[in-house]
């Protein structure tokens, strides 16, 4: 009898004891919004250059001045895809499978086989959305939509991956899309797709085929500055990844461009960011952390139109020609701008040379939303909250860098990171401005450069001394352990970079243009 008074009223004290931790006493998970730059520079920051004394970067700089300006953080790869992949799974190419970019006719993307960061935050509670550029595969289950992410605005690759009706500035410069023609929508004109519109994609539709370049910076803003505001005025926590379409050409800068186009555009996509970081600071101000960086360093062979590898010019490499930026392992190609500002948690005006990666990432933004990842794979990123918040300057102890088209077999870790030093098994440029490539070349003994004294990595250590024998062994050994992780590790994925025109993204595949939008 007393049975069917007590157990309603041990319910009733249950359910509110399982409430009342949650309502009042744990403080409310922090928002994250990671700022993904494309082709930037480390030298694009002024913040990394004041003697340059340049103002492009006035909202950037405030932000380093707020928070912490990490100087030695690298792209975990130098080219689009393997980095997106990278950070999105705190994994090297070699263990998720994206060695290399994908195409506009790709038929898959990242494999599904991988855990990506917005996904296990998605799982917590958190509205995670994505703005820009994705490039992980943009057909059924591999869009963003599918892979961890609510909402999704952007291109699903990169902005030269299509034609548009008011081209931006290239070099050499494309046409706008053609209106007419029988050839197949995939067509390349002297390298540009001239018959695919370049897509805008809103969750998993086609919204705008061709999309305006020039107005892609207005959409981007209005939407991060609707979801900021939405989900703090519902108390959800939230992830916002912002993969800009700046610096990557076409560039197409809205303001008139007296300081240069590449000035300019550097200069619109520092006001966005501040444009970002205001709504952040009005709304969610001290609960939110800002993480800003880039995707790879800048691609030389456009010339005028790509940004600046500061002192990490890559010597040994341009003096027998070939560039040592975008697609390379020179520190040029993957050493590059980064600030995070976290006003109340992140010390402000600080500064560290903490070896980081971007699939640092993943780690840190689990830690400090209290999430434990799937502890069936292995992982090479680094849970930097010390860095970030304790300004305790302790990075990679090591540090690869996988080959991103330059040389050799794509993904291989072909460059190491030991402390100051930096070994090459293989080293290759890319196309410079003007043409010139380097070839691919093998180095058994490796050459090792000190960075400290040679940022430019011009001199390499002589190999009969005690200082390079000592670094070394030293690679050598952890080289050897970490090839042998990956060969042992049980969730390694292979990507699927099989290409069917019909997989391109296309509002209407009768047209003889891609496109849904009508020319007025
Ligand atoms: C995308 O999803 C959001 C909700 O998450 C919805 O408000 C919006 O209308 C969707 N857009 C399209 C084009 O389906
Ligand atoms: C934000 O809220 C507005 C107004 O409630 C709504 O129209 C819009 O779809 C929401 N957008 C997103 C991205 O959640
Ligand atoms: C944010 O944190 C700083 C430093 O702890 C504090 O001075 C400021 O009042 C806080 N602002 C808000 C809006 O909570
Ligand atoms: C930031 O630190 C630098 C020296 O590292 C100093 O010159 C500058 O005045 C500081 N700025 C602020 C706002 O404290």
């Amino acid at each position: 009898m007393s049975n069917c008074h007590v157990r309603p009223l041990l319910v009733w004290m249950l359910f509110w004891t399982s409430m009342l931790p949650t309502v009042s006493n744990q403080a409310k998970k922090p928002n994250f919004i990671i700022i993904l730059a494309d082709d930037i520079g480390w030298g694009d920051l002024d913040a990394n250059q004041p003697e340059r004394k340049s103002n492009n970067t006035p909202n950037l700089n405030l932000m380093a001045e707020q928070g912490l300006r990490l100087t030695d953080f690298h792209s975990p790869a130098s080219t689009c895809s393997p980095s997106r992949a990278a950070i999105l799974t705190g994994r090297y190419g070699l263990r998720n499978g994206v060695t290399h970019n994908f195409a506009v006719e790709s038929v898959a993307g990242l494999p599904l086989s991988e855990v990506t960061f917005p996904q296990l935050l998605q799982k917590e509670g958190y509205y995670t959305a994505m703005i820009g550029k994705w490039h992980l595969g943009h057909n059924g289950p591999h869009s963003p939509t599918n892979r961890g992410f609510d909402y999704y605005l952007g291109i699903p690759y990169s902005n030269d991956m299509g034609c548009t009706d008011k081209p931006g500035y290239n070099l050499p410069k494309c046409p706008p899309c053609e209106s007419a023609g029988s050839q197949s929508i995939r067509s390349l004109h002297g390298g540009c797709y001239s018959k695919l519109g370049l897509p805008l994609i809103e969750n998993s539709s086609i919204v705008e085929q061709p999309l305006d370049l020039w107005s892609l910076t207005d959409q981007y803003e209005s939407a991060a500055l609707k979801i900021i505001h939405n989900t703090s005025a519902r108390g959800q926590p939230f992830l916002l990844y912002m993969a800009l379409a700046h610096m990557h050409v076409p560039l197409a800068p809205a303001g008139a461009a007296s300081e240069g186009v590449y000035a300019a555009s550097l200069k619109e996509m520092d006001s966005l960011v501040g444009t970002i970081k205001s709504a952040s600071d009005d709304t969610e101000k001290n609960n939110t952390l800002i993480w800003f960086t880039g995707d790879n360093g800048p691609w030389e062979q456009k010339c005028q139109y790509a940004g600046s590898v500061g002192p990490f010019t890559g010597k040994w490499q341009t003096n027998k020609g070939g560039g040592s930026a975008k697609r390379t392992t020179w520190e040029g190609g993957h050493r590059v701008p980064a600030v995070a500002y976290w006003p109340g948690r992140i010390p402000a005006n600080a500064s560290s040379s903490a070896l980081l990666s971007g699939m640092d990432i993943f780690p840190t933004l689990l830690s400090l939303a209290g999430i434990n990842p799937p502890t069936d794979r292995g992982y090479d990123g680094m849970d930097a909250t010390s860095v970030l918040l304790r300004q305790e300057h302790v990075g990679h102890e090591f540090l690869f860098h996988p080959n991103s088209g330059a040389a050799g077999r794509f993904g291989d870790l072909q460059a190491v990171r030991a402390g100051k030093y930096k070994a090459f098994y293989i080293t290759g440029g890319a196309e410079a401005c003007g043409g010139a490539t380097g070839r691919p070349q093998l180095h058994d003994p490796p050459l090792i450069f000190d960075l400290e004294r040679d940022a430019a990595e011009e001199t390499p250590l002589e190999v009969h001394t005690p200082e390079y024998q000592t670094v070394a062994q030293r690679i050598a050994r952890k080289r050897e352990e970490l090839l042998w992780d990956i060969a042992t590790d049980e969730s390694v994925s292979t990507a699927d970079y099989r290409k069917e025109e019909s997989a391109a993204p296309c509002c209407d595949q009768r047209q003889a243009v891609c496109r849904c939008k009508t020319l007025d």
